[in-house]
């Protein structure tokens, strides 16, 4: 089977009244104004379905960042291009990203999967649910299953990082211990488990989770996001950065097909010309 995985997405809208900038977000409408609003393009979004339709790819995983604020107009534009590629026949896996969770009122009201829910795959097998417990059991095909989880919560105000939570590793070991010994397991998460050039916007707790990986020889590939840079590399498995899907001069996404092996295929994202 083939699927295609896509992170970054970092929809944005300016706030509605002056009532939303009382929080982090008027950290995050300053960085827009200043930084992003000159990286990131949305326009070539919509190709996406017809790239998707010619290749034969009705699966995708969504790896977090599909806002800036966490504001509820930006999820409403999330909403609109996942409802689109929904209704063109795709299968969506998603997880949140910090910038998804960034006020404490989207984090605690569970404004991601308020919007999502209805839209992408939050139970699979166990009865363990991605809202609920932080992590899902997917099963896909030809052996392999899809686990993705929530690395994402709400960080004062000038922090980026993530928190893989001592529920949520529990969740995880409780659906390896449910999965059969013969399966291969794809996991996806906002978070990569290594550390990268900026420490604040580092995965906090990340070494109990490499631990759990490198215990688990049935894991192939852990799919994530948040660096805006495409890449794959080994460490402990296979490890694959889609990079941002709307990044003005760099979107990509990694198409990934599922046989013995994981292959991934990274690629440019520019509709008139793939790479
Ligand atoms: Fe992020």
């Amino acid at each position: 089977m083939k699927f295609a995985h896509i992170s970054d997405l970092h929809f944005f809208a300016f706030p509605e009244s002056v009532r939303e900038l009382f929080s982090k977000r008027t950290l995050g409408v300053c960085n827009y104004l200043f930084h992003r609003k000159f990286r990131f393009e949305h326009k070539h979004l919509g190709a996406l379905k017809q790239f998707f339709s010619e290749r034969g790819i009705s699966r995708l995983v969504i790896s977090g960042d599909f806002t800036t604020t966490a504001a509820p107009r930006e999820f409403e534009k999330a909403r609109l291009f996942v409802r689109d590629l929904v209704d063109s026949g795709m299968e969506i896996y998603a997880v949140s990203g910090n910038h998804d969770q960034y006020t404490c009122g989207a984090y605690t009201s569970k404004r991601f999967f308020q919007v999502f829910g209805d839209l992408i795959r939050l139970e699979g097998l166990y009865h363990v649910n991605l809202a609920q417990d932080g992590a899902a059991a997917i099963p896909l095909s030809d052996g392999w299953f899809l686990i993705p989880f929530e690395t994402s919560n709400h960080q004062p105000l000038f922090s980026s990082r993530g928190y893989f939570s001592d529920e949520v590793e529990k969740k995880l070991r409780f659906i390896l211990s449910q999965i059969p010994e013969d399966a291969s397991i794809v996991m996806a998460t906002h978070f990569p488990f290594l550390p990268f050039k900026f420490p604040k916007a580092h995965l906090e707790n990340a070494p109990a989770l490499q631990r759990l990986i490198e215990e688990d020889p049935r894991i192939k590939l852990y799919l994530h996001g948040h660096r805006h840079r495409q890449g794959v590399y080994e460490c402990g498995c296979q490890v694959a950065d889609a990079g941002s899907i709307t990044l003005k001069n760099n979107a990509t996404l990694n198409v990934i097909e599922l046989g013995k092996d994981a292959t991934i295929h990274p690629m440019k994202w520019e509709p008139d010309h793939v790479v």
